[in-house]
């Protein structure tokens, strides 16, 4: 679990150390300095146990199930939502039914009790994060979690610590032209559809016919828009959507 590499009382020390904003930079300093010297809650790449061998790069890539299809509140919510068994046996019932890879599946159906899922990514408990405005926004569900559509077994994509959050906090316009092409091809469209449209194109067409940032996104290599163009046209869009970047990267936007 991502929470036990914090020693067991860094949730309330690094509370302390936001409250302290009040109190002096020294507290936050002193605290920020014990807790750079836990290990880091990083562990991008590494595949991580499951009781039933999902994978993604089958159900999305190949058999091109939409993300919202399992994670139902992805888009309206804080929360992504993991799928329940039932949603597996909408399938499941029918196909593969003598897999013994799904007996888990099978089993927690029988019995009524949910498959216990090991988390992949997990923010310490003083962080606040939501997906539906991150969605809204147009920001591509691989930006922050890697190739999604090629995994056979989910890993973490990125560290997820407060500095990788801010590069983008800090400097929102570099991230936010990444479908331009994509708007062209679909105008009506809204920031939100083309971030599960880009799937679709993926899935039909290949990586073959993707542009530069496209096929960053695909196999996590995005680091945002270089290009002045590309800043020019991610500052319109802040204009367009309303967003307020001086504000984005106050502590009190993911610390509250
Ligand atoms: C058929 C159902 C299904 C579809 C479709 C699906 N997922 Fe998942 N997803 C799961 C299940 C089950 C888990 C939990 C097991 C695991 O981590 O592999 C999961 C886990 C995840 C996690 C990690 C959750 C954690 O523990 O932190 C991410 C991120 C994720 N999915 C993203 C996506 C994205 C992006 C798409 C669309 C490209 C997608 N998923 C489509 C079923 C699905
Ligand atoms: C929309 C239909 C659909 C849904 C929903 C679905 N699956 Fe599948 N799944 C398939 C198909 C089709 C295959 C077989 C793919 C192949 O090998 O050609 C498969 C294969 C699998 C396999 C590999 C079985 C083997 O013996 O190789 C596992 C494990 C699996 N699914 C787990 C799940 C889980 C867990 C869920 C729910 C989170 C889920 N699936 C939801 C369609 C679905
Ligand atoms: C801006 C970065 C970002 C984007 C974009 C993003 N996620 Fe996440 N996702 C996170 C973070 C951070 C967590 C861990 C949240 C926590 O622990 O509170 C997470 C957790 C999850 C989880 C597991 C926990 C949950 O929320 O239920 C799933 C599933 C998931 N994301 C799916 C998706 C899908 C699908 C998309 C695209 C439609 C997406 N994410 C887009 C950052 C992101
Ligand atoms: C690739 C860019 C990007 C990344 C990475 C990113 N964000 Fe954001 N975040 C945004 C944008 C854009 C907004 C929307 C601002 C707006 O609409 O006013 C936002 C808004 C938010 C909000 C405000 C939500 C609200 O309800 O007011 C929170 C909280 C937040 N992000 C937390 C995080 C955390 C925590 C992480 C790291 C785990 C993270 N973000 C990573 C771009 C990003
Ligand atoms: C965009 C979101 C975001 C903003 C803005 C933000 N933080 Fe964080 N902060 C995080 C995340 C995510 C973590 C957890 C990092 C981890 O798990 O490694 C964190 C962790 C911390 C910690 C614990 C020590 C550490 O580095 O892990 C302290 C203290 C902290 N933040 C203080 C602040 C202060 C002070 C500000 C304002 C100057 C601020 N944060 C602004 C996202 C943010």
């Amino acid at each position: 679990m991502g929470s036990q590499v914090f020693k067991p009382n860094a949730n309330s020390i690094a509370h302390m150390a936001i409250i302290g904003i009040a109190v002096g930079p020294l507290t936050i300093g002193l605290a920020l300095a014990a807790l750079s010297r836990s290990p880091a809650n990083t562990k991008v790449n590494i595949a991580k146990n499951q009781p039933v061998p999902f994978s993604h790069q089958h159900h999305n890539w190949e058999l091109g199930i939409d993300c919202r299809y399992c994670h139902t509140s992805v888009e309206k919510s804080s929360f992504a939502g993991i799928p329940s068994t039932e949603t597996c046996m909408s399938c499941h019932s029918q196909i593969w039914t003598n897999s013994p890879l799904l007996e888990p599946v099978r089993q927690s159906y029988e019995t009524n009790t949910p498959i216990k899922w090991n988390k992949v990514n997990k923010l310490p408990d003083f962080v606040y994060f939501n997906h539906s405005i991150h969605i809204n926004r147009g920001l591509q569900c691989n930006i922050c979690h890697g190739s999604m559509q090629d995994e056979h077994i989910t890993m973490k994509g990125n560290s997820f610590q407060m500095a990788w959050c801010l590069q983008c906090h800090r400097a929102p316009e570099r991230y936010l032209a990444w479908n331009k092409d994509l708007k062209k091809e679909y105008p009506g469209l809204t920031p939100r559809e083309l971030v599960f449209k880009y799937y679709w194109k993926l899935q039909k067409e290949g990586k073959g016919n993707l542009s530069q940032s496209e096929t960053q996104i695909a196999n996590n290599t995005y680091n945002g828009e270089e290009s002045p163009k590309d800043v020019e046209d991610g500052k319109a869009i802040i204009k367009e959507l309303g967003i307020k970047p001086q504000q984005l990267a106050d502590c009190t936007v993911c610390h509250r």
